[in-house]
């Protein structure tokens, strides 16, 4: 029999682990938030004092005067990277910051030293070669090579906005993202590895800029040495710019709420969001959250396998890891090549500490390679952490017994592009965990699960909306370019005591101990292998296939990528479909022209009409049931046509 049968299950941190862990009980966690609660201010404020390095000191903690729009750290002045490498010079030069693996095996080994050097480098070469200035957004769309990290971090030097596009989007989805920032540099690479073979991202960038864009200058990075095309007064290579930048660059003495960057995120809308984060609070929790839930100490070796197009890849591989002085593990690679065992090799040959991933790529190597970490010695393992979806207890029971040999923590980490860092996790040498579960806010965070109705704490095994009722450091700042869609779409829903309070779009759940589950969004935000995507943009991609009148697109469970796309899609004409298959096709076809390969649906149904209320609201709920194959218990007597219902469920689930 399995010993984790049920979520009840309870397992308590590794005794060895927690005596030398940065918060060792419970006890200490309670004291750390009761000391949050005392005195909110003292707390954040003495933790920005210690942690952070700062040009000149902050006068004031917290300003929420013109709440939603928060403060923090006024007066203060810092240079984010500058946090991430300046101030480990005199203790850890020699010190390993990125160890890269790219996906045929080559290595590489970046010091603190040579980072130094080399982001200065790429931030002369910004500022002298493209006159890029304090406060200009530059769009980084790069592979997972080591140059993406040092354009991160000579953006931070310079106090230029970065925006990450992750190279999976289109180049209709890049587009809009370099309008929507008025980006005046695109930084990318000819291409990079996949699988053994090259992939292109040059030519993305290329049919994203037209004679309208707002871009001036494209910097080329050479990665898998394709042929690419070159538009002469425009494209930079960065290979041949970069050999004649000095070494040195002064860091921007920037505000402590001066933007550091934006990254697109999908909402309920048709329309990505540029969710904006600024320098000091987003550093400082970067880094607080490293020290606290991944414990990693100074001669560990931590990997997360994000991509740095996310927001897990920004904070938790390149700020977080290198603003506590950590050895942060970048990979190119994809884990199931050459073999779904490549991660434990990795985990093995660097003798991996803390590793990270997403419930989909755990899925996945569970199912193509059960067996395979025990052909290697995992033993350097101490905390294990999930992150994007929730994990399933089959999943979550792989990962504890197989990979971390039932003695290492699984830290569920649960939080948002939005939060900057984690907000509800566990504490590995502290909280006794179930599987599966997020547990409890981490300290400082004031996350509670609040009834949307009457704004009170929900009940035990009720559910209700995950909120955050206090601002903390690292939350969003605004939506690039408009103010009202920020305050509409977070602190719109709830309100405690009459307030609005921050809602991440998320349901949860408390159990009889107070533990914290996440429960799923409960806007239409489905979450496709860890990957956010608004049913809304998928749509409006969908409508622009000529021949498709209507369409509703909703989450499906699969058992890989925690949700796929199920797309009901009303034709204007089906005199020309020869066959479905091929229409589903060419409606593919135009998903990964505006958004990429990661919207693409696992299931159209082609339909005679949607469920839609007399107002003309459509009825997801019901179509999402028909997508499962539940039956319908919901009154359908005010649809406009209850009979399609019935039409629908039986082309479906025929
Ligand atoms: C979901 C990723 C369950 C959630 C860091 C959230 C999770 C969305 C967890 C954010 C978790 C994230 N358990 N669900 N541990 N972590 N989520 O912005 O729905 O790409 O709102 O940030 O992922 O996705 P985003």
């Amino acid at each position: 029999m399995s010993e984790i049968q049920t979520k009840k299950q309870i397992f308590k941190p590794n005794k060895e682990f927690s005596k030398s862990a940065r918060i060792k009980n419970m006890c200490e966690y309670q004291a750390l938030q009761d000391a949050a609660i005392e005195n909110y201010e003292g707390f954040w404020g003495d933790y920005a004092k210690e942690k952070l390095d700062w040009i000149e000191p902050f006068t004031n903690v917290m300003d929420e005067r013109k709440f939603p729009f928060v403060r923090w750290f006024d007066g203060g002045k810092l240079n984010v990277a500058a946090q991430c490498i300046d101030r480990h010079l005199n203790s850890r030069k020699n010190k390993a910051a990125i160890i890269f693996e790219g996906d045929r095996g080559d290595k590489q080994i970046i010091t603190y030293l040579e980072l130094y050097y080399n982001v200065n480098k790429f931030a002369n070469l910004l500022k002298n070669e493209f006159d890029v200035k304090k406060g200009d957004r530059v769009v980084i769309y790069m592979p997972m090579i080591p140059e993406a990290a040092y354009a991160m971090l000579a953006c931070a030097r310079i106090g230029a906005i970065h925006s990450i596009v992750f190279g999976g989007f289109s180049s209709e989805a890049l587009k809009d993202r370099i309008e929507d920032a008025a980006a005046k540099v695109v930084i990318t690479a000819d291409g990079a590895f996949r699988k053994d073979k090259p992939y292109m991202l040059k030519p993305v960038v290329d049919a994203a800029i037209d004679a309208n864009s707002p871009v001036e200058k494209v910097l080329v990075v050479q990665r898998n040495g394709e042929d690419v095309e070159w538009v002469a007064g425009r494209d930079y290579s960065y290979n041949e710019l970069i050999k004649s930048q000095s070494s040195i660059c002064e860091a921007e003495v920037m505000d402590a709420e001066d933007p550091l960057f934006l990254l697109y995120t999908s909402g309920s809308t048709g329309k990505p969001k540029g969710v904006q984060h600024n320098s000091a609070g987003y550093i400082l929790w970067a880094q607080m959250t490293m020290e606290w839930v991944f414990d990693v100490k100074e001669n560990d070796t931590y990997w997360c396998t994000a991509d740095v197009g996310w927001i897990t890849g920004h904070t938790y591989i390149v700020y977080g890891p290198l603003a506590m002085g950590a050895t942060t593990v970048m990979f190119e690679g994809v884990p199931t090549y050459p073999d779904a065992g490549r991660p434990w090799k990795m985990v093995e040959e660097y003798k991996i500490n803390q590793f990270y991933t997403a419930p989909t790529a755990i899925r996945v190597l569970h199912k193509m390679g059960e067996d395979e970490p025990a052909k290697y010695d995992l033993s350097s393992l101490k905390v294990l952490g999930t992150v994007g979806e929730p994990i399933d207890p089959p999943a979550w029971k792989w990962y504890y017994e197989s990979v971390g040999g039932s003695k290492c923590a699984i830290v569920d980490t649960y939080w948002q592009t939005e939060t900057g860092g984690h907000i509800v996790s566990p504490l590995p040498g502290a909280t006794p965990i179930k599987p599966a579960c997020a547990t409890f806010p981490l300290p400082g965070i004031m996350a509670e699960i609040l009834d949307p109705a009457t704004g009170e704490k929900a009940e035990v095994g009720e559910g209700g909306y995950m909120c955050v009722t206090r601002p903390w450091p690292s939350m969003i700042r605004g939506i690039w370019g408009d103010e009202e869609r920020f305050v509409k779409s977070y602190f719109g829903d709830v309100k405690k005591d009459g307030k609005a309070v921050y809602f991440t779009g998320d349901g949860a759940i408390y159990d009889e101990d107070g533990y914290i589950t996440i429960t799923g969004r409960t806007d239409d935000v489905i979450n496709v292998s860890g990957h956010r995507m608004g049913t809304a943009e998928v749509e409006a991609a969908i409508k622009k296939h000529p021949n498709v009148a209507e369409v509703a697109v909703v989450g499906k469970p699969h058992d890989i990528k925690g949700e796929g796309i199920f797309a009901y899609v009303v034709l204007k004409s089906d005199d020309g479909i020869a066959d479905e298959l091929e229409e589903m096709k060419t409606i593919n076809k135009v998903i990964q022209k505006e958004i990429g390969n990661i919207a693409l649906c696992d299931d159209i149904a082609f339909v005679p009409g949607l469920p839609k209320t007399r107002s003309g609201k459509i009825m997801r709920r019901i179509l999402r049931s028909i997508a499962k194959g539940e039956k319908i218990t919901q009154d359908i007597s005010t649809l406009e046509d209850p009979s399609i219902v019935e039409k629908i469920a039986t082309m479906v689930n025929n």
